[in-house]
């Protein structure tokens, strides 16, 4: 897969590029490119935002700056881009990324991931560069890189090598393996710790109860979820 982040702080990404499991992916030959959008401002003194038109606070990344930042990085008119690779805006009243969207996602070839900054985007932006605009969650982060990094972050996990074993990522907290539950409980030695026991099915060597045991634990806590209560 290939990754293209604009952004104004793409020295953020230095240290995400370094974490295991991107830096598993990136070695089988995935990549992940930052491009600074004000490096290709055509406006003077690196601005790149600007005031909102009717009023009110915060600054909002213009459409001008972004078109040109585009245009540099991949020769094409970038109303054109949306129709050759996903690009996915990040802002906070977008679809709310899930583990659906994340497998989606991952099915991608080439992803690039737009960050906004204080105010967020000029509208024209959403309308005519992004094919989508995802939110992590329905709160006003400073802007949207981090957001980026918890997309990628999500994304790259599922792809061939990002982590030690392959079947890590097939059953964790709602993966189609697991009905879309979160994930059963998980217990490590020592089997009994200031009095707090494993559950016996754990050590019974019993893979049969043992599946049947976490399937249980899972769609009991999917359970706790549809009723607002959640854990782990
Ligand atoms: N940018 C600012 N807040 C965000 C959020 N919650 N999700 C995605 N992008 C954002």
């Amino acid at each position: 897969m290939n990754v293209d982040v604009f952004t104004l702080f793409p020295e953020w990404f230095e240290w995400f590029s370094s974490q295991r499991h991107v830096s598993n992916v990136l070695a089988a030959g995935s990549s992940l490119e930052c491009v600074n959008v004000r490096e290709h401002t055509p406006l003077s003194g690196g601005q790149v935002d600007d005031t909102p038109f009717g009023g009110g606070a915060g600054m909002v990344l213009r459409v001008d700056v972004l078109d040109s930042a585009l245009r540099a990085h991949y020769g094409v008119d970038p109303v054109l881009l949306r129709e050759r690779r996903r690009v996915i805006a990040l802002a906070p009243g977008g679809r709310l990324l899930d583990d659906r969207l994340v497998d989606e996602l991952a099915g991608e070839p080439a992803l690039t991931l737009l960050c906004g900054r204080y105010e967020g985007f000029d509208e024209r932006i959403l309308e005519h560069f992004a094919s989508d605009v995802v939110s992590i969650g329905r709160y006003v982060l400073s802007g949207g890189e981090l957001a980026a990094m918890v997309l990628c972050d999500a994304v790259m996990r599922k792809l061939p090598g990002a982590l030690g074993h392959e079947e890590s990522a097939a059953e964790e907290s709602f993966s189609v393996a697991l009905e879309g539950q979160p994930e059963y409980p998980h217990y490590t030695r020592p089997a009994e710790y200031r009095g707090w026991r494993v559950p016996e099915v754990l050590l019974s060597g019993h893979h049969a109860r043992v599946e049947q045991w976490r399937r249980e634990r899972s769609r009991e806590r999917g359970l706790d979820l549809a009723r607002g209560r959640s854990q782990g």
